[in-house]
């Protein structure tokens, strides 16, 4: 249990200190919207400690509510609940200065602790047992984290965040890796070598799925692919796009990836307030589904599906088995990706050689989110757990999986089986592509 519990405080620190690296800037930043897709930042910062406290506080410790400013709990858990208000109406609720709100995350955050210090993780509860509650809250606050990194690259303004910029040598793409046909397990395992007990309920159950051979490509579409794509009338041939697709693309105008612009004969690209020439062996980032779908098609190819995108990421055809992560079944390192905003943007393909696949595909945890074609759908089995609003609410509407993580995930947060989701249209997030075929 000491290692469960070094590995609950590891998580929960690191995912405190981001929190506060991303808030720890001046009060207009954090009431300001940046974009009407994104929550202020000072409604994210209140929600993540309004999570902890009712799951951590409340759920694990049976404690009562933390309270803010004089406010109810009733009242904080209606202000900073999702649901009952979409990203854009965030402004105008009657929301925590940034003072209150890193005030009511601070005294959140000293009984959640104490709750830790007393907790039975041993007990048959399924919200303690392994240090599930605690690990499904750090990953909470770190794809809230996530979340803010974006609403950063979306502001306006001089830079706020810096860090050392990710590797720029790698190894030249690769080509294209056959993945033979037959069944491999997917999904998060409940026990043995491979077992996840931080695994989110839409993860579950592990089970067996049986596809048909395809290639997948080695690497995913770089910077210098997608700028062929652009050059060759990508964006001008509706045969390439499906017909919803096209109608998005005419509609919002696109053409090109988000905070691309032209100047003269070269790509700049807009990265956290700073202006650069695009770097053609990085993975493309900020394409929509559609816009994915368009490239796979120009290539001659398709996106893979979330089972095909699993299989090549896990199997492991030399032991017949599914892997944790593609490398094996050890935690990431720095040396296995990049992941968890060490730097602010994608590294060249090739760069993380420990990160390889059993079966030789490269880069697929970190750097980008990878658009699959599947719906955010249940696996066989599924069980809603411990709310129903974490996953299933959102299954069978028009979401697209992602998998693989970027350089904005944390670690915690990232998995070979972990399922993200977003509407097709969406393009602030961290997102690329990488293409695969049938065979
Ligand atoms: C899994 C990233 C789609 O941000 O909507 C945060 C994660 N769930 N708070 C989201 C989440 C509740 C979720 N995604
Ligand atoms: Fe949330």
């Amino acid at each position: 249990m000491t290692d469960l519990r070094a590995r609950i405080t590891a998580a929960l620190t690191r995912a405190h200190a981001r929190t506060d690296a991303l808030t720890d800037h001046p009060d207009t930043e954090l009431i300001a919207q940046h974009s009407p897709l994104m929550s202020p930042l000072g409604w994210d910062l209140a929600h993540i400690g309004n999570q902890e406290d009712r799951w951590l506080v409340r759920a694990i410790g049976k404690l009562p509510g933390t309270t803010a400013d004089s406010r109810s709990v009733p009242e904080i858990d209606g202000l900073y609940d999702a649901f009952a208000h979409p990203r854009a109406s965030r402004p105008d609720l009657a929301l925590l200065s940034p003072a209150q709100a890193r005030d009511y995350v601070a005294r959140v955050r000293a009984r959640s602790w104490q709750v830790l210090a007393e907790c039975d993780l041993g007990a048959a509860d399924a919200l303690t047992r392994n240090g599930f509650g605690f690990g499904m809250i750090a990953q909470h606050e770190q794809q809230h984290a996530e979340t803010m990194l974006a609403t950063h690259q979306l502001r306006a303004g001089a830079p706020l965040l810096s860090a050392p910029p990710a590797p720029s040598r790698g190894r030249p793409c690769a080509g294209e890796i056959a993945v033979p046909a037959g069944p491999f397990t997917m999904g998060a395992a409940e026990l043995g070598i491979t077992a996840e007990p931080w695994a989110l309920d839409n993860e579950r159950p592990a089970h067996t799925v049986d596809l048909a051979a395809f290639a997948i490509d080695a690497d995913p579409v770089i910077n210098a692919q997608y700028a062929e794509f652009i050059d060759d009338g990508g964006y001008r041939r509706p045969e390439l796009w499906s017909a919803r697709g096209w109608g998005h693309r005419a509609e919002a105008e696109l053409t090109a990836p988000q905070f691309w612009r032209r100047d003269g004969d070269r790509w700049l690209r807009e990265s956290f307030g700073r202006s650069a020439p695009i770097r053609g062996a990085e993975p493309v980032v900020h394409v929509c589904y559609f816009e994915a779908e368009a490239f796979a098609s120009w290539a001659g190819k398709r996106l893979p599906t979330e089972a095909e995108w699993e299989k090549a990421a896990r199997w492991d055809p030399a032991e017949g088995r599914s892997r944790r992560f593609p490398w094996g079944d050890e935690d990431p390192t720095p040396e296995h990706a990049n992941l968890g905003q060490h730097h602010l943007g994608p590294a060249a393909v090739g760069a993380y050689p420990r990160g390889d696949s059993a079966l030789g595909v490269r880069g697929l945890i970190g750097d980008v989110w990878e658009w699959t074609s599947s719906g955010f759908d249940p696996y066989p089995g599924f069980a809603a757990f411990p709310y129903r609003e974490y996953s299933e609410v959102f299954f069978g509407g028009d979401f697209k999986v992602l998998r693989g993580g970027s350089f904005g995930t944390d670690e915690v947060a990232c998995r070979g089986t972990f399922r993200n989701w977003d509407l097709p249209i969406r393009r602030q997030i961290f997102a690329g592509l990488r293409c695969a075929r049938s065979i």
